[in-house]
């Protein structure tokens, strides 16, 4: 896909929210791909960050020693366009934070207000330049509430889990509609519900139903979205 937008152009920030597997990630990255910006995987970093704590046998639900750990922790990101690439204090952790157990081990580490703070202050330092497009659940609302761009992609928690059932099925792996669909719900709720940096609608964030849109419709119109914006800054 040629990059047609002038090397001269205002780069902007685009802060992407949504409940899980709405297909806030592929998105982002395709219309990070589009753009030439930088794409950031910010459930990544909590991911990471609980990958750690279970690494150094430190219980997530223990406030103090996770937040201190987080602290020490060195996250980075490669620039690969294809997948999210992380490394934690050097290591490539890529793989190992998609494993089952990091979801069933991050919410008392996302709801973990210093952690926050410390992935926060880190993703705003990521995408302080602009030319990023972030995707979470706090990004539109705590870390770039200034994004030139916001949008809250939403979808119904049974298309959200069809989607899940069928990529899993594309990599053979064999999973139950009901209880992929109860983890989902469990998910949403604990991301809803949390006090620190919960998952919300920002006032002047554009809402994109993705329910009945392809992958490809949902690029075309974010990417659309941000073109106009780039061109009214020029
Ligand atoms: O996006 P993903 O599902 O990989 O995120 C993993 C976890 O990190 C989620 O459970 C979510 O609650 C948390 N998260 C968060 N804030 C963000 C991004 C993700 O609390 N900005």
């Amino acid at each position: 896909m040629p990059i047609d937008i002038p090397m001269a152009a205002k780069k902007i920030k685009i802060a992407i929210d949504g409940p899980a597997a709405s297909g806030k990630s592929t998105t982002a990255r395709a219309v990070a791909r589009r753009l030439d910006y930088l794409y950031i995987d910010s459930g990544a970093m909590y991911r990471a960050v609980t990958l750690a704590a279970l690494e150094a046998g430190v219980p997530t639900t223990d406030e103090t020693r996770v937040a201190e750990l987080a602290g020490t922790l060195e996250i980075t990101f490669g620039r690969n366009n294809e997948a999210t690439e992380i490394y934690l204090d050097g290591t490539d952790v890529s793989a190992a934070i998609r494993a089952p157990r990091i979801v069933a081990h991050i919410n008392p580490v996302a709801a973990n207000s210093r952690v926050r703070q410390i992935l926060v202050a880190k993703q705003q330092s990521l995408g302080k330049s602009g030319g990023v497009v972030m995707d979470g659940r706090d990004i539109t609302t705590v870390v770039f509430p200034d994004a030139e761009l916001k949008v809250y992609m939403q979808a119904s928690a049974e298309e959200r889990a069809r989607r899940r059932v069928a990529e899993l099925s594309v990599k053979d792996i064999a999973a139950d509609f009901d209880e992929v669909l109860a983890s989902i719900e469990q998910r949403d709720r604990a991301d809803l519900t949390r006090i620190h940096g919960p998952l919300k609608q920002a006032p002047d964030a554009i809402v994109i139903d993705t329910t009945a849109l392809t992958i490809a419709e949902q690029v075309e119109k974010i990417y659309r979205l941000a073109r106009d914006i780039i061109e009214r800054k020029d």
